[in-house]
């Protein structure tokens, strides 16, 4: 029977159950459910509404109803109870009889699940923020590597100019941690417990609210119990964290799909990352790549769906509400498998230097440095612009490259250039030249590795 079933005088149309049930996904939270009540007991015990032997033995069954709930998933969730909360307490009124009926005196399932996925996702973040951790390593470990290895950047998907592939791993290690932070703020904000809500109104028991807060782990208590009851602010920034996270993923895969092509050539993935064609034996595929980019799609729609949920709805809890969990229960898996890709095809990845600084040579790429040396010369920037502008033009025509120029074929653009211009068409002068704060020269990205290697040792 239904929890609330003395009102009713029919029991649920068969459909209408199947359509109002959530125990076959929020039987997830069963280890949750069971951590809350065990706490509620706790409180419930406090001010007397328990007897110590009513407690202890409510206590001793719940944390039996954790082992039972570990081991027992499917079963759990094909049980005919509406959801996670409805079948723990009536599997704990099967275990201790009629004192389990007291148990949710005071509380209700608004504050219950809102409590019990607070508490999962706390739970779901630190995996996350461990596998982003990973991450972040490996990008530094190669590019500790590979600190000699020339790439041409890329604007416009054009070759624009030679940098480091250090630095370029070390970009991705920005976005990550960013990632991380982003979570670790967002779990901070959520680290408020609604239990000791009531329904929407509060609980009409003296339950010392901090003190149970703090008793599941949390920072406080919330503040407003309507509020509390209804929000689901923090459900949708563990998403937007996602889906930002997923976009920097996806950025990556783009990246490193163009690197591993055949046109590109600058890597190659590792046979174990990598499938094949039914049809084309020649075949390798980057699909782990393509999938975290694909997947990133899923994890936006599980944001806009939960947003779409709660636009207009009235305070306080609605049924509305019960749409939050799956998204997550999606978004938060597909996240975490992601995370963990990225970081096996870094790991394994081959890296073609030669075919990498072969591309950084081609496209015209250091031509920003003979406008740097025209300044140098007292040239202003726009006009020595405009003058390797020429330069290309001709060299284009010519079909060479600017350091293949004979030192008359310069001079007969811009007299001021001399013979040292050629030292500043070699690959090492445009890398080294970006020695400010944050550039591709050697020195920098030697800093920056230094920097992030500092961090995560005293994480
Ligand atoms: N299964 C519900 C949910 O996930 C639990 C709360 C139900 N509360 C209610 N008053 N019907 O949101």
């Amino acid at each position: 029977m239904a929890l609330w079933g003395g009102r009713f005088k029919d029991v649920p149309d068969l459909e209408f159950k199947k359509f109002n049930d959530s125990l076959i996904f929020d039987y997830k939270l069963a280890e949750q459910d069971l951590t809350s009540s065990i706490a509620w007991a706790g409180a419930l015990h406090e001010i007397g509404i328990l007897e110590h032997q009513e407690y202890h033995e409510i206590v001793k069954a719940l944390a039996e109803l954790i082992v039972e709930a570990n081991d027992n998933e499917d079963k759990i969730k094909f049980n005919s109870s509406e959801d996670i909360h409805s079948y723990i307490e009536q599997r704990l009124i099967e275990k201790v009889g009629d004192i389990g009926k007291k148990l949710h005196t005071g509380r209700s399932r608004n504050d219950q699940v809102a409590t019990d996925f607070k508490l999962w996702c706390k739970q779901a973040s630190q995996s996350i923020l461990a596998s982003l951790k990973d991450l972040k390593k490996d990008f530094v470990c190669l590019a500790k590597k590979e600190l000699g290895t020339v790439i041409p950047g890329y604007t416009h998907l054009q070759r624009a100019q030679p940098i480091l592939f250090s630095h370029w791993c070390m970009a991705y290690y920005e976005m990550i941690n960013r990632d991380e932070l982003r979570l670790e703020d967002a779990i901070k904000r959520l680290d408020y417990c609604p239990l000791g809500s009531g329904a929407l109104a509060g609980t009409a028991y003296p339950i010392d609210r901090e003190s149970l807060a703090h008793h599941l782990g949390f920072s406080g208590a919330t503040s407003n119990s309507l509020d509390s009851v209804s929000d689901r602010d923090y459900v949708v920034e563990l998403l937007s964290c996602a889906s930002l996270s997923m976009i920097h993923l996806s950025r990556f895969a783009e990246d490193l799909i163009f690197y591993n092509s055949g046109e590109a050539g600058f890597i190659e993935l590792d046979d174990s990352f990598s499938s094949g064609s039914s049809l084309m034996p020649q075949k390798k595929n980057p699909d782990a790549l393509e999938l975290i980019r694909g997947k990133t799609g899923r994890v936006f729609g599980s944001q806009i769906a939960l947003m779409t949920t709660l636009k207009s709805l009235p305070l306080a809890y609605n049924k509305d509400l019960q749409e939050d969990k799956e998204g997550l229960f999606d978004a938060f898996p597909t996240w975490l498998a992601s995370i963990k890709m990225a970081s096996n095809c870094i790991k394994t990845l081959k890296v073609n230097s030669f075919q990498m600084k072969k591309a950084a040579m081609g496209g015209y790429s250091n031509a920003t440095e003979v406008a740097d040396y025209l300044v140098k010369k007292g040239i202003p920037f726009r006009d020595g612009h405009h003058i390797v502008g020429q330069l290309v033009q001709y060299a284009l025509k010519q079909n060479k490259s600017l350091e293949d120029l004979n030192i008359n074929e310069f001079k007969s653009i811009c007299n001021l250039i001399e013979q040292d211009v050629y030292e500043c068409l070699t690959i090492e002068a445009c890398i080294n030249n970006r020695m400010a704060l944050g550039g591709t020269a050697t020195e920098q990205v030697k800093f920056a590795i230094k920097q992030a290697e500092k961090k995560t040792l005293f994480e």
